[in-house]
């Protein structure tokens, strides 16, 4: 007997389930099901069935788990798990509470006031380097993210290798995401491997030299000093597991999120003219975690490029029991995820969600707060992304160091194509141009 009979959306093609169609037009994918069987049903992904729920109470009920038997590592492995091994999302329940405590280290507003320089210089750095023509902003938003990683994560140290360090994770990268992975020489899965132990020898290295020297501001510097409950600091290569999970965490998620904001502004000039007025005003003073907000129409048009194209499409968790999820019961062993892809846009509760509207979470409308979990960016309970404040940091540093000086234009007619999956991209170019 099927064990998910009762949820509907049976009957994929063999083989390759519905994975063809969700790297081809996820969007339409996840509609078509939504119209057919309605809020709740089944895909069959990458060699797996996955329940999808589409409600703001389901996802409260996953991302919550109040009982503990959502396993985040059974759900994220199957895609990152070898590449991206005992990173923080890939540690369930007791263990992942220990390294998040310590990590939280690296979090707070302290920490976070000692990142805003290098922030700062780091991107100032490319954006005098802006070329007059037309520039790809994916492609440019990409290496600024991956530099202002490594001044970060490393500080300066990183020195000769952070050629190096890019191209091992931009390795692993496109391993985690191919769907071939075999271990045979010459295949990006055995690049992306290698890349993995380049990795893990570099930031090794630095963490043992991290525990010679006094703290520095630096993240890296900041983990390796870090202590659980009991005194202890971890292992070196748990927090080399951590890095190497952060730069995936912290890199694509980011990056994509500045394109999409940069090129919808750019698409709408009367929201760029809001955003100009308001860094104007910040006088060349720096984004800290103190004076953001001030920044409230950067905050809306942030928000509505998060609404729209979630970088952290789904959040995939496995029942480790047999659990009721919103009324639908879940047997153990079955893989569950909200989708906030399409959870962003559903017709329910948000005013022509594919229209980029900002004004939609001001006061007066605020569509988000319908439900506390119908807009969910950084997804939420216990593995809520760590990394929130900072990337709202890095967002609205380029934002506001890039208006302050020029303003963008982009042509509509480009027919760029957004793939929303498995981190939002743009299909090809994704030009802007400066003036
Ligand atoms: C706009 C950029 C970002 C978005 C939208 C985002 C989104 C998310 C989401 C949705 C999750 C939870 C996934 C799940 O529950 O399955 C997550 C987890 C995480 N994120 Fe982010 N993230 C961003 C940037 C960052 C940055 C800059 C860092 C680090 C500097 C970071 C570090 C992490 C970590 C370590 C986790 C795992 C947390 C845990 O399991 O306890 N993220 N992120």
């Amino acid at each position: 007997m099927d064990p998910l009979a009762h949820v509907p959306g049976a009957g994929a093609p063999p083989l390759v389930g519905h994975s063809l169609q969700f790297l081809r037009d996820c969007h339409r994918l996840m509609d078509t099901r939504r119209a057919r069987y309605g809020d709740v049903f089944r895909t069959e992904l990458l060699g797996r069935t996955v329940v999808v729920f589409l409600t703001p109470q389901a996802t409260r009920e996953i991302y919550l788990d109040p009982d503990q038997v959502l396993s985040s590592e059974g759900g994220w492995s199957t895609s990152i798990g070898p590449l991206f091994r005992r990173g923080l999302m890939l540690r369930d329940f007791e263990d992942h509470h220990v390294h998040r405590q310590v990590m939280r280290q690296a979090f707070g507003r302290a920490a976070i006031a000692g990142y805003v320089e290098a922030i700062h210089t780091v991107t100032d750095r490319h954006l005098d380097a802006l070329p007059a023509g037309p520039f790809d902003v994916y492609r440019l938003m990409k290496r600024l993210t991956l530099d202002v990683a490594a001044e970060v994560f490393a500080g300066a140290s990183l020195g000769g290798q952070a050629e190096t360090v890019s191209r091992a994770f931009g390795d692993a990268m496109a391993a985690a995401l191919t769907p071939f992975r075999l271990r045979l020489p010459g295949t990006a899965f055995h690049r992306g491997m290698q890349g993995r132990r380049t990795l893990e020898r570099v930031f090794g290295d630095l963490v043992v030299q991290r525990r010679q020297q006094a703290p520095r501001a630096d993240l890296l510097s900041r983990l390796a000093h870090a202590t659980t409950e009991t005194g202890d600091v971890l292992a070196v290569d748990e927090v080399v597991d951590h890095m190497v999970f952060l730069m995936l965490a912290a890199h694509d998620t980011t990056t994509s999120t500045l394109a999409v904001l940069l090129w919808q502004l750019a698409l709408h000039p009367d929201w760029q003219e809001r955003v100009v007025t308001e860094v104007r005003a910040l006088d060349g003073e720096p984004v800290t975690l103190a004076n953001h907000t001030r920044l409230v129409d950067t905050t809306l048009a942030m928000q509505e490029a998060l609404r729209l194209s979630p970088p952290v499409p789904f959040s995939p968790r496995v029942a480790t029991r047999d659990v009721v999820l919103d009324g639908v019961p879940v047997p153990a062993g079955v893989a569950v995820t909200p989708a906030s892809m399409t959870l962003h846009r559903h017709p329910d509760w948000w005013s022509d969600p594919t229209r980029f509207d900002p004004a939609r979470f001001a006061p007066g409308r605020a569509e988000h707060t319908q439900h506390s979990h119908l807009f969910v960016p950084f997804g939420g309970g216990a593995h809520l992304c760590i990394g929130h404040h900072v990337a709202e940091l890095v967002v609205k540093t380029v934002v506001a160091r890039l208006l302050a000086r020029r303003r963008l234009v982009a042509d509509p007619d480009a027919g760029v194509v957004l793939q929303p999956v498995p981190i939002p991209r743009p299909r090809g170019p994704m030009l802007l141009t400066v003036t």
